[in-house]
């Protein structure tokens, strides 16, 4: 069922309230109050011109490392102009309110985790974190502040590598053990509240279908009906910063109700 007035649906309090095992799945719609454009919406500026789908793409990289690499450095730099939004520091609340909390999460931006949140499984990786193009061993900000002429920068790990983001590209693998944590995850939930992804990427989206296989409530937060929302038992039609904040705030008013 869709909500879109102010009020939250009791049975979904009332499941929220009861569920030991909360497992949260969010995409770039969380860090759109953040200033941070989600991947359907139009590139802005310089990168317009530009598919993110070509660019974060191994294929991308090495047809034009200079513009994959100065298109990523221009992403880290908008993330640390930007900072978490009440969505965020929601999620961060919730976690502290629930039995068992699991936070999967699609962005690279590493706003969860400013916002307070522990051990966040990162499907698609970090984008402030760098690796070897060939190795893919970690590349340290001492390293890059050295060679901050080069665009991108030689690896210090092997005479052919080149520096790269910590992310996931188009057509590579996810980390097997992040993954299977997830899965693991969903699989056990009572509850799985999805928020800001279009559900268009696998695996990832089939997180939600596998948690509600296995008796799984879902709740999807999306200002947009997307293929998710159309199988979830809730659908909160608008904003995550506007949505988490009420959930969490309902949650801490009946819990203080039955205490
Ligand atoms: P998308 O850009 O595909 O979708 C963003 C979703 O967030 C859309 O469904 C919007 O309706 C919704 N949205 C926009 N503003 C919102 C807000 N303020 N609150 C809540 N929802 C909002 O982003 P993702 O679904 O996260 O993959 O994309 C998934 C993956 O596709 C990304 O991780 C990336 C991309 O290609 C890789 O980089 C591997």
């Amino acid at each position: 069922m869709t909500q879109s007035g102010d009020a939250l649906p009791e049975d979904l309090i009332r499941t929220l309230l009861e569920a030991r095992r909360v497992v949260v799945l969010t995409g770039a719609g969380v860090s759109a109050e953040s200033g941070i454009p989600t991947f359907r919406e139009a590139q802005r500026g310089l990168w317009a011109q530009f598919d993110p789908m070509a660019l974060a793409s191994p294929e991308g990289f090495a047809a034009n490392p200079a513009r994959v690499w100065d298109w990523y450095q221009w992403r880290r730099q908008l993330i640390a102009d930007s900072q978490p939004n009440p969505g965020h520091r929601a999620l961060s609340e919730l976690a502290a309110m629930t039995e068992h909390f699991c936070l999967v999460t699609q962005n690279v931006d590493g706003f969860h985790q400013l916002a307070g949140s522990a051990d966040v499984l990162e499907l698609h990786g970090n984008i402030t974190r760098t690796i070897c193009s060939r190795t893919r061993s970690p590349v340290f900000d001492d390293w890059l502040a050295r060679h901050a002429d080069r665009s991108p920068p030689p690896s210090p790990h092997h005479p052919e590598g080149l520096c790269r983001p910590d992310v996931v590209w188009f057509g590579e693998a996810l980390d097997e053990s992040v993954l299977s944590a997830a899965m693991d995850a969903a699989a056990q939930a009572d509850l799985m509240i999805v928020a800001g992804t279009a559900g268009a990427v696998y695996p990832a989206a089939g997180l939600p279908a596998l948690a509600a296989e296995n008796g799984a409530r879902v709740l999807d937060i999306n200002p947009e009906i997307t293929a998710i929302s159309s199988r979830a038992d809730w659908h909160l039609t608008g904003t995550s910063a506007r949505w988490l904040p009420r959930l969490v705030a309902a949650l801490a008013a009946e819990s203080g109700l039955r205490a």
